[in-house]
């Protein structure tokens, strides 16, 4: 299965994220790196190409290991001195304990059953689990050209993905969690919904 244009490099990825996001771009990374306390250890599940590390993270000193499917992605980490693995979240192998488990913009390349890559996230975090997740994209627009390209520009190599979260159906989803959920909220300009769960 071919993988989408720009998941095969890290500028182009940056490049369409940043038309996507516009002036809230950053600020994706900068409410979520609030999150981390200085030195903490952090997985980071399908990281893309780590701009979070990179730009937010790494002075912060965190014990970084992004994990992603992408081959590519993780080759450019490593040789950056970035602690990156090649892991299929799809796979029932429990992950690398960290004391922050973060996923961001990618819960929905597991549905329409997002809730074991969950449950691994959970098992793996000593402190918390972060995860941030779009609440509004072109995907399931009802203009068919514009969710044929945002599945076509999403697909991670497993074939073009319909199916994403509403606010509703992540709440759902989250429901289900109910003591572990610390606080959810949007993030700037509303694209993306923030759930923390306290171990
Ligand atoms: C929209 S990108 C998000 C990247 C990064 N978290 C960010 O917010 O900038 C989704 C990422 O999920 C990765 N991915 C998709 N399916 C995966 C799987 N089964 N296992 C691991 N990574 C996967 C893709 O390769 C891609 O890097």
């Amino acid at each position: 299965m071919a993988t989408s244009l720009i998941y095969k490099n890290g500028a182009l990825y940056e490049a369409a994220m940043l038309a996507l996001y516009g002036r809230h771009y950053f600020s994706r990374y900068r409410v979520i790196a609030g999150l981390i306390p200085d030195e903490a250890s952090v997985l980071d599940v399908c990281c893309g190409p780590a701009v979070l590390y990179k730009r937010y993270l790494a002075k912060k000193r965190v014990d970084y290991t992004g994990l992603d499917v992408n081959e590519g992605f993780i080759r450019k980490l490593r040789s950056m001195g970035i602690n990156g693995k090649v892991w299929d979240l799809r796979t029932d192998a429990p992950l690398p304990n960290a004391d922050y488990v973060i996923m961001q913009a990618s819960l929905y390349h597991f549905l329409p059953n997002a809730s074991p890559v969950f449950g691994r996230m959970i098992d793996a975090a000593r402190k918390q689990v972060i995860i941030a997740e779009p609440i509004t994209n072109i995907a399931t627009s009802r203009v068919s050209l514009l969710s044929k390209i945002g599945r076509r520009f999403t697909d991670s190599g497993h074939g073009e993905e319909a199916l994403r979260f509403t606010e509703d159906t992540l709440d759902e989803l989250f429901k289900r969690y109910g003591p572990l959920v610390k606080t959810s909220f949007l993030i700037p300009g509303g694209r993306e919904k923030v759930y923390v769960l306290e171990k």
